[in-house]
């Protein structure tokens, strides 16, 4: 593996720590108990990282998002770790009757209403609504729609499976208690590699990253995850729950990238 390939998360890494250094250092002046709150704190720093990577990470992410978003999701769509709402712009008005933005980080909650607002999704008409809570916190989504079945036709995740915590208690139950039968997980994520060399570095740089970019992990097998997934099933049979399954990579990429890329759309059976 190239050294240059092996090191490339240190350019962004630093420039994610200069960005957000002085914000940072002011917000904590104005509330020094910060110090007390790491996830706050941790929150805050991502908060300043995301107005400068947010939209190139987007653009870089573009070709991907509009083959697996835009001709898929459908109905009431769960967009978990919204960010700036940049995955409302890839869906079809036409096929999409409620953007539901889950975004724990409030000081994301402006930009991804003015993105849902600019794509033609509204509070006032109940056509959006932002859920505060965690992706892990799925009584509270539930709570939150006054939901009694599983209440989405499709859930989205973009890169926010790295950040989560319990990731794979999470995605269980968000297939289990969230998706509706015969709805669809949608995924487009960063994960471990398949190549020794390069998940060595990424478990390496995971716990370095996290620091400036709200604890993600660069060393998570999401796809394996969501792939592997298995349910109990009423008469107790444990079986996976898709009947559709399928996985792809990101066009282009290189296999020695530390930030290697799975694309994933799974139908959930009926
Ligand atoms: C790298 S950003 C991706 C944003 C957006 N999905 C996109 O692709 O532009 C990760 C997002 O996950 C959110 N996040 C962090 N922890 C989370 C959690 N436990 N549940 C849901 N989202 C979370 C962060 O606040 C952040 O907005």
């Amino acid at each position: 593996m190239r050294l240059s390939n092996a090191l490339s998360p240190l350019v962004d890494f630093c420039h994610a720590i200069r960005v957000s250094l002085w914000p940072t250092v002011v917000d904590i002046y104005t509330s020094p108990s910060l110090f007390l709150r790491p996830s706050a704190l941790s929150q805050i720093v991502m908060a300043h990282v995301w107005v400068i990577f947010g939209n190139p990470t987007d653009e870089g992410a573009r070709t991907a998002k509009q083959g697996l978003i835009t001709p898929n999701a459908y109905g009431i769509v769960l967009d978990i770790g919204a960010g700036h709402g940049h995955n409302v712009g890839y869906l079809d008005r036409n096929k999409v009757t409620k953007y539901l933005a889950l975004e724990p980080n409030a000081q994301m909650h402006p930009h991804v209403r003015r993105a849902a607002e600019g794509a033609g999704f509204t509070e006032e008409d109940g056509s959006f609504v932002i859920l505060s809570c965690g992706a892990e916190g799925t009584p509270s989504i539930l709570d939150a729609l006054r939901a009694a079945q599983p209440p989405v036709d499709t859930i989205v995740s973009t890169l926010t499976l790295c950040s989560v915590p319990s990731p794979e208690r999470t995605i269980r139950s968000l297939v289990r208690d969230v998706l509706k039968p015969g709805g669809q997980f949608l995924f487009y994520e960063h994960v471990l590699s398949p190549r020794e060399d390069v998940a060595w570095w990424q478990r390496a740089w995971a716990p370095i990253w996290g620091i400036a970019f709200g604890g993600c992990r660069l060393d998570r097998p999401v796809h394996s995850w969501v792939d592997g997934l298995t349910l109990a099933e009423s008469n107790g049979v444990v079986a996976s729950p898709w009947s559709e399954r399928r996985l792809w990579g990101k066009d282009g990429e290189s296999e020695e990238n530390v930030f290697w890329h799975q694309v994933g759309r799974f139908v959930k059976r009926s």
